[in-house]
């Protein structure tokens, strides 16, 4: 593992830490997601450069109520979050993007006179950096130290702090794209970062009416299905592939046994596509499909169950007026009672 701090000033600096060895790489994805029945693609594909503008427009699709009923918890409740948390702390934001949730917060928090230290971890350097200068332009009493890692790699090292209180940010149902077993084992490496008194806020989209779901997920003007399609066009361009996206069909299904939407991708015809890159041909029948994304669902009785097998209580849940969306609120089971 490597480290590496670029500092702007010193109220911003970004450190980036890279795995030794990056076990996923397109190509080993790739290769290994096409080469074995069922054909699967994992979400972190979709987000290259025109995959994330894609998502960013999502986000305000009529259809894809997740962003804004998240946004309209925050601007509720934001300074009852701002109220369980001490005077000074550390927040640290898994998935933190170009952080514009997370403003709402910062906002109640410099209202209510306290100082936080801001702490966003992402996989994206380019955006932690600009969000970052953009933050410390804004908020001229913030710190903000990021870390351009993976989430396991950036919990180890935030784990090490200890001092202020932390209080650990996971916003737009990111958890959802976890599967439940994963869900457990993130949940666990947020838990061990934490000491007690430190909290989670996590945000999370609900089990509800299926209509509403299944239009969430594919919207009436095509923007989800270009989204789907566009893993595709990725490995066109990036593995010299022979895709044609006309000849695949964006679906999405509910999964009842697991609660979740998935996202499929469903070939039109017999057909078979070569990625030259990995010199692999890759045979699909009528109607064979790749999964490319899950989205689980929640219940209070789910999240109960798996933040209890990751160590962890709620202790609040918020809720909009539809209860389509909740920010919970974690911590460590009897506080971290039993920790030394
Ligand atoms: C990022 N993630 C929480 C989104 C979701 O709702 O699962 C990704 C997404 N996929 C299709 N639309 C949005």
């Amino acid at each position: 593992m490597s480290l590496q701090t670029i500092t702007a000033d010193e109220r911003c600096t970004v450190q980036a830490i890279s795995p030794a060895r990056r076990l996923d790489s397109i190509q080993e994805l790739v290769r290994h997601g096409l080469s074995q029945p069922p054909k699967t693609l994992p979400p972190i594909l979709f987000y290259d450069e025109r995959g994330s503008e894609l998502f960013e427009q999502i986000c305000q699709l009529p259809e894809y109520y997740l962003t804004r009923t998240e946004q309209q918890i925050l601007d509720c409740y934001a300074a009852d979050m701002a109220q369980v948390c001490d005077p000074e702390l550390v927040l640290v934001e898994l998935g933190s993007g170009s952080s514009t949730k997370t403003r709402t917060l910062l906002d109640a928090l410099f209202v209510r006179g306290q100082r936080p230290i801001y702490r966003p971890i992402d996989i994206s350097q380019a955006m932690l950096q600009a969000t970052a200068e953009e933050l410390t332009v804004e908020y001229p009493d913030l710190q903000v130290h990021a870390i351009a890692s993976d989430y396991e790699h950036g919990l180890e090292e935030v784990g090490k702090q200890k001092g202020h209180q932390k209080a650990f940010l996971f916003l737009g149902s990111n958890l959802g794209n976890f599967t439940r077993s994963a869900a457990v084992a993130l949940l666990g490496d947020i838990r061990q970062a934490m000491h007690p008194g430190d909290l989670l806020f996590l945000g999370l989209d609900l089990v509800k009416p299926l209509p509403l779901l299944l239009a969430a997920y594919d919207d009436r003007d095509g923007v989800t299905a270009a989204f789907n399609k566009n893993v595709l066009a990725r490995i066109n361009r990036e593995l010299d592939a022979d895709f044609n996206l006309e000849r695949f069909r964006h679906q999405v299904v509910w999964n009842a046994a697991e609660q979740a939407i998935e996202m499929h991708l469903r070939s039109l015809g017999d057909q078979q596509v070569r990625v030259r890159d990995l010199e692999l041909a890759v045979t699909f029948r009528d109607g064979e499909t790749i999964h490319t994304e899950s989205s689980h669902k929640y219940t209070q009785e789910i999240l109960e169950t798996l933040s209890g097998d990751a160590g962890l209580e709620i202790e609040r849940m918020w809720l909009d007026e539809n209860g389509w969306f909740a920010l919970n609120l974690l911590a460590p089971k009897n506080n971290g009672a039993m920790e030394q």
